[in-house]
């Protein structure tokens, strides 16, 4: 068994793998750091100038590890660094399944299991497997179980490490973050890998649990976090019937010391790669297991988080459409598409369904994003009745409409005074992230329809 971790190698080069990597690296200069994956592409843009995740900090780091103790290789050539590494995290995809026992809800763990029997053809020696992707309870048997197939002679230790880091702040999380998670059956290694970490982490923030609790007290984090989402965006609509302002009932909730602030920004919806799905996975446990009050109870967060969006579209829609006809011949300008700001991200943003809401009652589409790329938003909305504009300016021409659907700072500023005139008369805006300033717009003679804010006394 190695006395400290020298070879670290990462299977998944993704959203996560590749820039908690990349912070290991540069915080541990002795520690060779290999990242794997099976889609090429992926490879050549870690290796590039342009690479495949936008993070805002992550670009200066990568180039100054790249070619130190970094790199970034196809799968192919993995089998020898695998022989010669002490430690190799899983950080591939856990989606939800779609066909087979538990499709819809269940995690789907191929990808997982394709890494683990990597791993068991490859390995010699003492080889620790760190389950970084998010998996469900007990994950870690099945790895064990694949593991033991190995026919190397090669001897595993799994341990659980999942990541807390949130997309668009992926750095700062992982520089500063409130907690690392190891979760492990022998606190000798559970140590080994909290001496990576402690490099830069403070001893009291490396948290250590058995197996069962780390894996599932990374569902519960995004369950509580998505919930707290969902609790304020049902408020939001009881706001909108009421007149009641729902930044002044959250500030008001929030400052109760018990409740804290934070996640109580009401939208048009979370999104992002994790709420739903790991949301979908902890249900499927609890029915699993027969717990089927507890499942309802986290299903409701996903209904809520559903009817949102819907609602969302549907205010839209009965304002350009009140007698509830087609939306044809109809322009709505779209301001963002990422499920947040400072990410290329797109998964589950709530920009698709919105969108698709939309298109699918005649609309026409004009939509801006500061970093989604147009083949990416072709590929989830087709290219049918969309055009995709490089400014948010151009985006306003001849609108019916506009809805506001990432918080990217650039749409807090525009200048609504000179923009009007862009927009057809009388078009209202749909602010889906609260971020517009309502006296600049309304003072430009524009009708602001925000999230949880009814009609005033
Ligand atoms: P991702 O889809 O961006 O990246 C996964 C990568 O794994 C892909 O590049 C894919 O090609 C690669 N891959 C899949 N199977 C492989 C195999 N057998 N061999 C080699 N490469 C393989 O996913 P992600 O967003 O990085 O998420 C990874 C895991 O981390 C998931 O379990 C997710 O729930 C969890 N997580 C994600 C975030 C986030 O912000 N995205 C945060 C915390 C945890
Ligand atoms: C989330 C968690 O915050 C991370 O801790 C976790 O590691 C990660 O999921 C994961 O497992 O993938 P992420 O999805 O990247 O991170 O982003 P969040 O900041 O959590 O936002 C998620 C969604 O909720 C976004 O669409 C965001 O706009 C929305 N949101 C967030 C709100 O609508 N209101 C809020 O107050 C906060």
């Amino acid at each position: 068994m190695p006395s400290v971790f020298r070879k670290i190698v990462c299977i998944g080069a993704g959203y996560v793998g590749g820039p908690t990597m990349a912070v290991i690296a540069d915080r541990c200069p002795d520690i060779e750091v290999t990242v794997l994956d099976m889609n090429l592409d992926r490879i050549a843009a870690w290796n590039s100038d342009d690479l495949p995740v936008y993070e805002p900090g992550l670009a200066e780091i990568v180039l100054r590890t790249r070619g130190r103790n970094l790199r970034f290789l196809g799968q192919g050539e993995g089998a020898s660094v695998v022989a010669a590494a002490d430690a190799v995290f899983i950080s591939v995809n856990t989606p939800t399944k779609t066909e087979g026992e538990g499709a819809g809800k269940a995690s789907d763990l191929r990808h997982v299991e394709a890494c683990a029997r990597y791993i068991a053809e490859h390995a010699v020696g003492h080889t620790f497997v760190i389950e970084k992707s998010t998996m469900p309870v007990r994950a870690a048997d099945l790895i064990k179980s694949i593991l033991s197939t190995a026919r190397t002679g090669a001897t595993f230790e799994v341990l659980s490490n999942p990541e807390f880091l949130a997309e668009g702040t992926a750095i700062r999380d992982l520089e500063l973050p409130d907690r690392v998670l190891i979760g492990g059956e022998r606190p000798e290694a559970v140590g080994l890998l909290a001496e990576v970490y402690a490099r830069w982490v403070p001893a009291e923030r490396i948290l250590s649990t058995g197996l069962w609790s780390a894996e599932l007290s990374k569902l519960v984090a995004n369950a509580f976090l998505a919930q707290r989402v969902s609790s304020i965006n049902a408020v939001s609509a009881v706001c909108e019937a009421t007149g009641a302002d729902v930044e002044e009932v959250a500030a008001v909730v929030g400052s109760d010391s018990r409740i804290g602030p934070k996640f109580l920004r009401a939208s048009v919806g979370f999104g992002g790669s994790c709420f739903q799905k790991d949301l979908l996975s902890l249900i499927y446990i609890c029915e699993h297991y027969g717990l089927k009050p507890a499942a309802d109870y986290w299903q409701q967060v996903l209904t809520l988080n559903q009817w949102q969006k819907q609602r969302f579209a549907d205010r839209i829609a009965a304002a350009l459409a009140p007698a509830g006809g087609s939306l044809r011949g109809r322009r709505i300008a779209i301001l963002g598409f990422a499920f947040k700001k400072d990410t290329n991200d797109i998964r589950e943003a709530p920009a698709i369904d919105v969108c698709r809401s939309l298109l699918a009652q005649g609309a026409t589409l004009a939509i801006h994003d500061y970093k989604v790329a147009c083949s990416t938003i072709e590929t989830a909305l087709g290219s049918e009745c969309i055009d995709i504009f490089q400014t948010p300016e151009c985006t306003l021409d001849g609108a019916d409409a506009v809805a506001v659907l990432t918080e990217w700072p650039g749409y807090a500023q525009l200048d609504w005074a000179n923009l009007a005139r862009r927009l057809r008369p009388l078009a209202p805006i749909f602010d889906g992230r609260n971020i517009l300033d309502d006296v600049a717009v309304r003072s430009a003679g524009l009708i602001l329809h925000a999230i949880g804010k009814g009609p005033g006394l």
